[in-house]
């Protein structure tokens, strides 16, 4: 997990009104918040027991509980539900101490015992195959000292993904779990303005003949290079936009995108800061929806890192005006709806809805993406566990503030660059294959997962 090269500084200072109105949330949620959060707490501890087996001292169990579960200062437990686990660079859990040793044991007692072999389902071997690379992927990143501790463990976790490696041919089996949620009908198929929190998802978003467009940039950059970098060669990451108009509206935006635009211009916003395209681009279309897929990456059994058809999260935006998130008006009428669709393992296993769960308005998680590089609360004696939570729809408009075009983050993040000796970014339309391959590319060259094949 690399840092994602956006500037935070620069979000907080576009979006200083967002926080204003984060206020007033605050107070209206609260109580809800409360309630959820033992919600969460109850379904926390009671689901995370047995993820991978009904037996919950089974040796897969225990490795995910110990990697993906944290037990807090108040003796409460925490985790499990996320996609990814709960560390920081700073943390200390699993490095040094009892944590440490016990990883070592069980991995050991794993590895001599053949513990691969417990579980044939070439599902759930993915499945804990990605989220030991997420652990594999932190090591390489902490700064703690003790190194030879975060190499034990990672020469370790190194020979446990090798040995649930699946075969080429087995991987290419594997389930398309969206297909499979499209199949299921359990989310609706469209955002009904009606029932405006409710999550949904789109059957169409992969059909190449569909109002949804797949994108790739020009110039064979990734398309979501924050988001591939920062999570460093796990998982491949496709946007898709879609305008009202369907594909053929889609390719015409895209088309007058990659042509007005010229070159780098001051912002006039913020004048003597940072350079934005100019001239300004066309602005988008109400109604808009944009989607952000993210797919997990494997090594199969001959050591080659491969894209998969395995879909670990779907996070759509949609336009309903365009304002920035700051606006005073934000509150009772945002002018995006956000919705994320992400894998609960447990559903996942259970063949039900491709294992989606559609992330509720106050569901809260431990942050991962924006602050990774913030304190471990189970760590820090001066914070609470929760203050590591936040309300996971809540988080978009920290990133996604800016009026209509200008939140198109795939597009419009390089306003953030500060050199201008590349022209403003063209978008294209691609395929997943094509836009994963670029990826791929970049993975095997630069991402921390590369070290699982050439230690
Ligand atoms: C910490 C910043 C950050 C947060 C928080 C964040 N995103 Fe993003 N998002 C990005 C960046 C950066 C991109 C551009 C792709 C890339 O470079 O990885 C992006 C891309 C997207 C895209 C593809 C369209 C686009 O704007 O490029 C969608 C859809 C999306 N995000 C939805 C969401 C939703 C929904 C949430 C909240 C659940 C969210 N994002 C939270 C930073 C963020």
């Amino acid at each position: 997990m690399r840092r994602a090269g956006l500037s935070f500084g620069v979000y907080v200072l576009l979006c200083a009104g967002f926080l204003r109105t984060q206020e007033k949330l605050e107070e209206v949620h609260l109580r809800n918040e409360v309630l959820s959060q033992r919600r969460q707490e109850v379904a926390s501890t009671s689901t995370s027991c047995c993820i991978y087996d009904r037996d919950p001292h089974h040796i897969w169990n225990r490795l995910f509980r110990l990697f993906y579960l944290r037990t807090g200062k108040n003796g409460r437990q925490y985790g499990g539900a996320e996609l990814d686990p709960y560390v920081r660079v700073e943390t200390r859990y699993l490095i040094v101490g009892p944590s440490h040793d016990e990883a070592i044991r069980l991995l050991d007692h794993f590895l001599q015992q053949h513990a691969e072999l417990l579980i044939r389902d070439p599902l759930k071997r993915a499945w804990m195959q990605r989220d030991l690379i997420a652990i594999y992927n932190w090591l390489a990143d902490s700064d703690t000292e003790q190194k030879s501790n975060r190499a034990q463990l990672q020469a370790k976790l190194r020979e446990t993904i090798g040995r649930l490696a699946l075969t080429d041919d087995e991987i290419q089996a594997l389930p398309d779990n969206y297909q499979e949620a499209a199949r299921s009908k359990a989310f609706p198929a469209i955002y009904d303005s009606r029932d405006p929190d409710r999550g949904f998802l789109p059957p169409d978003l992969f059909d190449p003949a569909g109002s949804w467009v797949c994108l790739s940039e020009q110039h064979g950059k990734s398309v979501a290079s924050e988001h591939l970098i920062f999570f460093d060669g796990r998982s491949v990451f496709l946007v898709f936009l879609d305008l009202p108009g369907g594909r053929t509206e889609t390719l015409a935006y895209l088309e007058k995108l990659r042509t007005i635009p010229t070159h780098w211009g001051e912002d006039r916003e913020f004048p003597g800061g940072i350079m934005v395209p100019s001239p300004e681009p066309p602005q988008l279309p109400l109604g808009t929806r944009m989607a952000l897929v993210r797919q997990a990456v494997l090594m199969d059994n001959s050591g080659r890192l491969v894209p998969t058809h395995l879909t670990e999260s779907a996070q759509i935006r949609v336009y309903r005006s365009i304002r920035p998130f700051s606006d005073e008006n934000a509150f009772r009428d945002p002018p995006q709806r956000v919705f994320e669709l992400r894998v609960d393992r447990q559903v996942l296993f259970s063949g039900r809805s491709g294992g989606f769960h559609a992330v509720a308005a106050d569901e809260k998680e431990f942050g991962f993406f924006n602050i990774y590089r913030g304190p471990d609360e189970f760590e820090d004696e001066n914070n609470p566990e929760e203050a590591g939570q936040a309300i996971i729809l809540r988080q978009c408009g920290g990133c996604h503030s800016s009026p209509g075009i200008h939140s198109f983050l795939s597009y419009s993040r390089e306003r953030f660059r500060i050199s201008d000796d590349l022209p403003p970014p063209k978008l294209i339309e691609s395929t997943p294959a094509r836009e994963a391959a670029v990826e791929m590319e970049w993975i095997r060259h630069y991402a921390t997962t590369t070290d699982l094949v050439h230690p």
